[in-house]
């Protein structure tokens, strides 16, 4: 386990998570401590580094948050970015002004002395601004090595100190090597080791999530996509059959999806799994339902009333305080500061809404800090397997928003072997980890083929592989002619009801990635 850790104090600004997750990324331990926290625990705690985050709040306005003076005797360098360099400057001696306009967006950042901050780097750099005030008076030891048009003190210094400050925010991919000046910060002012892996939060989330817990009894609702099953596993880790999973086969699944989330959390983790198999409730509820928002809606509410009725079981026999989620970081929508507690203020995104609130559960969140592909990592490193870690993206009402029109039994089958198919075959080609996403659709549409001697009269499949990089906008895959062929022939061939196969080639915008 790595002992060099930095502290990132949280003012309240978004990016303090992103600071949290570049560190990583290079690496370093890193701990989210809240803005006051008292310098003494970060002495205990051995920190090598602070980093003062940015935050919403003025240095100027009654109230402001501020870290403990203290921390600047620590004798450990310390990085004020934005907002924290602000604070450096009221708090050790300068002024801090509102600026004439408000610097927002795209800065150009040119190096006025060398530094160790911005060793190695070569100017200008165009960097991203998000700050209504600034240092307009130094503190005595400072002086300015870099600057933008509207700010002269964009990167300042006390070298003897080993004080830093940076008006702008390095830690986002808009600004230019941003990355090279928080490596400087971490190995060569900091002198880090970059010898963190992802099995050390292993061991770091096992403590929290033990702490949080205690002897109480934690739900999770598994659905066995990534987040809720990398969720499930480290949980189990932590307090074993304190965990109970409950599974909803809402027979909108794809094939064989539930025996492998019960080989697999059941059989390899000894997960206490409980399988609901609601799916002739969903599948009552859904017939005769063509509008998507409708079906979407029946199958959101059904969920909850199944959760609902399971959790109630398990409860009758035992204490149940927690709900656990796979929330990550980027469904945090939003950090408003009240009362100058930014970080107590952090709203979560339920993918349950509002699940936790009726049954008087608290949550518990152990992705919450993480990125989608740290996350991924982080299930590698539990052992899970890389087929289940790397899958595409399943949405909630699954294949009913992939059923055009009517949803049937029949049709849920028939869409199943096809979607089996094309799956398999791009997992045979290599394919699949270079596609986003990719399915079969059942089209309500008949067409007329000839098989053998005979005519038929069938549906039609329709494919869509997209490729994308967050899913708000994606364009279809350009697969191979010949895997395309072979794929249609396997359909045509070996699953009853389709007799032709299209493949999509649309782009979203305008088009959507589901069909429905
Ligand atoms: P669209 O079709 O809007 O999809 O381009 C964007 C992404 O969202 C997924 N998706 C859903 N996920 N519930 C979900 O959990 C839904 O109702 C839903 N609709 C779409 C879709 O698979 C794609 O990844």
């Amino acid at each position: 386990m790595s002992q060099q850790t930095i502290a990132v104090l949280d003012f309240g600004s978004q990016y303090t998570q992103v600071i949290a997750r570049r560190i990583r990324e290079c690496r370093v331990h890193s701990r989210i401590y809240p803005f006051g926290v008292d310098a003494e625990t970060l002495r205990r705690d051995g920190v090598r580094g602070v980093i003062l985050s940015g935050g919403p709040a003025s240095v100027r306005a009654k109230g402001s948050p501020r870290p403990d003076a203290a921390v600047f005797a620590l004798g450990v360098p310390v990085l004020g970015i934005c907002y924290g360099v602000q604070l450096m400057g009221e708090m050790l001696g300068g002024k801090v002004l509102p600026s004439a306009h408000r610097e927002y967006g795209h800065g150009t950042l040119r190096f006025r002395a060398g530094s160790d901050l911005l060793r190695g780097i070569r100017g200008p750099l165009r960097v991203w601004n998000s700050h209504g005030d600034k240092v307009a008076r130094l503190p005595k030891g400072f002086r300015a090595v870099a600057s933008t048009e509207n700010s002269e003190h964009a990167v300042v210094q006390d070298a003897a100190r080993r004080f830093y400050g940076i008006q702008f925010h390095p830690e986002v991919a808009h600004s230019e090597r941003g990355m090279d000046i928080l490596r400087n910060f971490l190995f060569r002012i900091c002198r880090c080791e970059p010898d963190w892996v992802m099995e050390d939060y292993v061991g770091t989330a096992i403590r929290q999530i033990r702490g949080q817990v205690g002897k109480s009894h934690v739900i999770l609702g598994l659905s066995g996509g990534v987040d809720s099953s990398v969720a499930a596993a480290l949980i189990q880790k932590a307090v074993g059959r304190q965990l109970t999973c409950v599974f909803v086969d809402n027979g909108l699944l794809r094939l064989g999806e539930r025996e492998q989330v019960e080989r697999m959390f059941r059989g390899r983790f000894k997960v206490d799994l409980r399988v609901v198999d609601a799916s002739g409730r969903f599948l009552r509820r859904l017939r005769g339902v063509t509008d998507p928002e409708r079906k979407r809606k029946i199958i959101g509410h059904e969920f909850i009333r199944v959760f609902d009725a399971e959790v109630a079981k398990i409860r009758r026999k035992g204490k149940v305080e927690f709900l656990a989620q796979g929330t990550l970081y980027p469904d945090i929508i939003e950090s408003v500061a009240i009362d100058g507690n930014p970080a107590a203020t952090i709203k979560s995104h339920h993918n349950v809404g509002g699940l936790p609130k009726r049954m008087k559960l608290r949550l518990l969140e152990p992705l919450r800090e993480l990125f989608k592909d740290e996350v991924r990592a982080l299930g590698e490193a539990l052992g899970l397997p890389r087929e289940m870690v790397w899958r595409h993206p399943f949405p909630g009402p699954g294949l009913a928003v992939r059923v055009c029109g009517e949803i049937t039994r029949e049709r849920l089958e028939v869409l199943r072997k096809a979607d089996d198919i094309f799956i398999s075959e791009l997992r045979a080609s290599g394919l699949y980890p270079k596609v986003w996403q990719a399915f079969a659709v059942f089209l309500p549409v008949r067409s007329v083929g000839v098989m053998g001697d005979e005519r038929t009269y069938d549906h039609v499949c329709a494919l869509r592989a997209v490729t994308s990089s967050d899913a708000m906008t994606a364009d279809w895959a350009h697969l191979p002619h010949e895997f395309l062929r072979k794929v249609s022939s396997r359909i045509i061939n070996e699953v009853k009801g389709f007799n032709r196969v299209c493949y999509d080639i649309s782009s979203k915008p305008p088009a959507t990635i589901e069909w429905e």
